[in-house]
């Protein structure tokens, strides 16, 4: 080897030895965050998956601003906040706020809200779906997409959100469907967890986006008005 490839090598295990302890933390950030939304970093899933899914995202708020048009609206699993923004301008009437593990995506969404003139509806927080940081009774409705498939503990997070809505309140909770992406619950199993959660049962619909194709299913849980 020549003495510029020993210089090149020499150099190279030099950075590496001195910058091993952030390339290690950048490497489990990666992971981390690949195991919670299929890339590793909030701006990668923004660009590449969230644009792809506006359309997604306008169905998504067209229903459920249909069902709230006004009141207080939970989104778990916020993400980069697209759907939140949507939603807010979909529905003036409605405050939002979004709970999501990543605080890079909360800090996303954040930005997303502001730039959009909407924080003084819509708001970020960094939280387990499966130990939300809010009061009980708090929500009118909530909203969920593509986020159930990652929760390490999706019964403690039905049972959180049954928590957290007012007596009379409801959940959509949209994910893939089985046969698109086997780890998401499918349509079976999201019924099972929804019987077994404080719920009691729950509706599974397929959603057809795009266009006719049954790529989504949609779990719709009803909290039951107190006696
Ligand atoms: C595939 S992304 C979906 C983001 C957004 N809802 C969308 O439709 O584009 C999954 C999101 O769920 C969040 N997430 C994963 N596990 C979570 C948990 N246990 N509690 C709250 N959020 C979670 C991730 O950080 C990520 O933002």
């Amino acid at each position: 080897m020549s003495r510029k490839w020993w210089f090149i090598l020499t150099a190279m295990l030099l950075t590496a030895t001195l910058y091993r302890n952030r390339l290690r933390a950048y490497l489990e950030q990666a992971s981390a965050n690949v195991r919670d939304f299929d890339l590793p970093s909030a701006g990668a899933y923004d660009a590449l998956v969230a644009t792809v899914l506006e359309g997604f995202y306008a169905h998504v708020a067209g229903e459920v601003a249909a069902a709230h048009p006004g009141g207080n609206l939970l989104e778990v699993g916020s993400g980069p906040g697209r759907l939140a923004v949507r939603l807010a301008r979909e529905a003036p009437g409605m405050t939002l706020t979004g709970v999501d593990i990543s605080n890079a995506m909360v800090e996303r969404a954040a930005r997303r809200a502001a730039g959009a003139g909407l924080s003084e509806r819509v708001r970020f927080e960094v939280g387990d779906v499966a130990a939300l940081p809010l009061s009980d009774g708090e929500f009118d409705g909530v909203v969920s997409t593509l986020s159930l498939h990652h929760w390490s503990d999706p019964a403690s997070g039905l049972a959180e959100i049954h928590r957290v809505l007012k007596p009379d309140g409801g959940a959509r909770i949209y994910d893939l469907a089985h046969w698109l992406w086997w780890p998401a619950r499918g349509e079976d199993r999201l019924g099972q967890l929804a019987a077994a959660s404080p719920f009691g049962e729950g509706e599974v619909e397929v959603v057809r986006w795009p266009a006719s194709v049954p790529a989504f299913v949609m779990l719709l849980l009803r909290r039951q008005p107190l006696p």
